[in-house]
């Protein structure tokens, strides 16, 4: 009997809760529909929300919240976004000047020497011609930045142009006076997450970079000049962006929290309206059709304000038709190789040398070690069988036996008393890897039988192995080669126009980083940060292309955005650097 009287009013407080539903919508208004008694577009947005609270019987309910504004854009989209309940959305369609409503989405970072291999050059060219991309402001919208880092520095910038309307806006850990002539504005946008996870805490309320994701893309586009950077001693050099004298201005909307398209848009139409010159958006979004999706409707708002707006194509690759965004009117950006690798020389006792991959974080002593080749061992595929190699030795693993995937086999060996591993392989993939926590280096089948003939046939066979090797040119393979997580196109919102537009450099990418989040380990439980790391995804191809973007601005200001596309597509060079147009599929690099 119980049981029967409590289920009606089960079911009514079921009822009440799934009306009362209220989640974030990105709505989009026909601004020319503002009644002129409004004095601005706000007042227009907050009225409209007014009204719709009286409709529907929610209004009966003294507890339930009214519709919230959450944010309005005014500069590349016009609208706002608000929580609602699904009877307020019914009746806000029905304002005056109601486009579309769109529940807020949400959006992801696509990441997963550059300058040379660019033919950037100090002689002649877009460098010179453009003062090195001097004044253009590059506005990125990503995860923060890391003010502190080398690569914002301003030395031998000159003077904020008077037309920059942006702030350097304080927050958690964010002092206001740390922006300067480089890094000149930084804002950050969390309002969409805080509506979506209510009563979340926000664990670095400020534009600061706490994955660090926004600092390697920002320094790729517009970083300063940093001598003696590498990554634990591989691809040492001076750093660089690709406009070393363009200027950044930082937009945090990725939040370990949770990301969403209504800080994005909110970051994107403050972009527009501080006054940046090109946006890098290295972000993916929702699969829509375009007159659906806000991020692509405030790239043609930005454009038509003589913004060029640069994104990533996505690391949904290799397949056909992976490209989701395709947007018409921005520059859509592919990931492809560099003509550089990294390398440890294995010398063996007889002299042979032979280069094998190694990103080993560390200048290992690696010096005339006995050599193991047994092939009952070289499966490597258990801490109990290398117990049985000889201690403090060097052994000879064969990655190819397809039992041992790369992360195991690096379990396997730390927890081992072996010294270093030869790993033969021919899974490409290892090449893109950043993760090398065992001293070793990875051989091909080929370069391994000269390793296995010696180590068979010596009485006392000997190796050493030197780390921290990076090599440049066409070996081991030609680059650039469309990288294999590179989204492929036709674009699926609108397949009638070819994306992507044009491919830059997006594997192993050096760049400025939170210096505090691990990017590296050795062994089992040893983790390492440092100030510059190694990323690979279209999240790193998309900033070089804003900053190509900003030279030719420099050079050319007149330049429409449409216009600098075009130069940037018809001068791309089609050859890859043994001069062959096409790169043999299926390379999954
Ligand atoms: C920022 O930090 C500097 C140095 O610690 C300090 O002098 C300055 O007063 C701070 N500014 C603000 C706005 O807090
Ligand atoms: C150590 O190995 C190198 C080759 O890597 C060889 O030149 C050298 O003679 C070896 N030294 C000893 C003491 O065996
Ligand atoms: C290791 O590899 C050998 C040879 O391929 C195989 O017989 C054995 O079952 C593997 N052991 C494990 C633990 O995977
Ligand atoms: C290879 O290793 C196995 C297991 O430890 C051992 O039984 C065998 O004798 C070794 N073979 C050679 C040629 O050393
Ligand atoms: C490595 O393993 C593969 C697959 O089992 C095998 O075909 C190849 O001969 C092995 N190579 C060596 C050097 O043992």
């Amino acid at each position: 009997m119980g049981l029967i009287q409590a289920f009606p009013f089960l079911l009514c407080s079921w009822f009440l809760l799934a009306s009362a539903e209220r989640s974030t919508y990105i709505v989009h208004m026909d601004k020319s529909f503002m009644p002129k008694a409004f004095s601005s577009h706000r007042h227009w947005y907050s009225s409209t929300l007014q009204s719709i609270k009286s409709v529907g019987f929610t209004s009966l309910d003294a507890h339930n919240p009214s519709p919230k504004l959450v944010y309005t854009y005014d500069h590349a989209f016009h609208g706002f976004s608000a929580v609602l309940s699904t009877d307020e959305l019914e009746a806000l369609k029905k304002s005056t000047g109601f486009l579309s409503a769109y529940p807020d989405g949400i959006v992801t970072p696509d990441t997963t020497h550059t300058y040379k291999f660019l033919s950037l050059n100090t002689a002649t060219g877009i460098w010179p011609a453009s003062e090195y991309g001097k004044n253009v402001i590059i506005g990125v919208v990503d995860s923060g930045i890391w003010p502190e880092s080398p690569s914002f520095k301003d030395e031998g910038m000159t003077e904020i142009p008077s037309r920059w309307k942006g702030i350097c806006q304080a927050g958690e850990e964010f002092n206001s006076s740390l922006c300067n002539k480089k890094l000149i504005g930084a804002r950050y946008f969390n309002q969409g997450v805080r509506e979506a996870n209510p009563g979340v805490t926000i664990t670095l309320n400020s534009a600061r970079d706490d994955s660090g994701h926004g600092t390697h893309v920002a320094s790729t586009a517009a970083g300063n000049y940093v001598d003696g950077v590498s990554f634990f001693g591989y691809a040492p050099g001076t750093a660089r962006g690709v406009a070393p004298r363009a200027r950044l201005a930082a937009y945090k909307v990725l939040w370990s929290e949770g990301s969403y398209e209504s800080d994005a848009l909110a970051g994107i139409d403050q972009a527009v309206a501080d006054g940046v010159d090109i946006l890098s958006i290295s972000l993916s979004y929702r699969n829509t059709d375009l007159y659906d999706n806000p991020i692509a409707i405030a790239a043609f708002g930005a454009t038509e304000k003589g913004i060029l707006v640069s994104v990533s194509a996505g690391n949904r690759g290799p397949n056909f038709a992976t490209l989701l965004e395709g947007i018409p009117w921005a520059v859509v950006v592919a990931s492809g190789t560099v003509d550089r690798w990294f390398a440890g020389t294995l010398t063996l006792g007889n002299g042979l040398s032979i280069t094998g991959w190694s990103l080993f974080p560390a200048r290992a002593t690696v010096r005339n070690l006995t050599l193991t080749y047994n092939k009952t061992l070289s499966a490597c595929n258990s801490t109990e069988l290398l117990s049985e190699a000889p201690d403090g030795g060097i052994i000879v693993c064969n990655q190819s036996d397809e039992t041992t995937d790369f992360f195991s086999l690096w379990r396997y060996l730390s927890g081992s008393n072996v010294r270093a591993a030869i790993i033969i392989s021919e899974d490409t993939g290892i090449l893109r890897s950043d993760t090398f926590p065992y001293p070793g280096v990875v051989i091909t089948p080929e370069d391994a039988k000269d390793v296995i003939n010696y180590a068979s046939n010596s009485a006392d066979p000997q190796a050493s192995i030197e780390f921290q090797q990076t090599i440049l040119g066409t070996e081991p393979r030609p680059a650039p080669a469309v990288s294999g997580s590179s989204s492929r196109g036709p674009g699926r919102s609108y397949p009638g126009i070819l994306k992507p537009d044009i491919m830059a450099p997006g594997v192993l990418i050096l760049a400025a980083y939170n210096p505090y989040t691990n990017v590296a380990s050795i062994g089992n439980n040893i983790l390492l940060s440092s100030d510059y790391t190694l990323l690979s995804g279209t999240s790193m191809a998309c900033p070089h292309i804003s900053g190509i973007a900003a030279l030719l601005k420099a050079a050319h200001p007149d330049w429409s955005p449409t216009a600098i596309r075009s130069a940037m597509m018809t001068t791309a060079n089609p050859l890859d650097n043994t001069k062959k147009t096409h790169q043999r599929h299926g390379q999954r690099l």
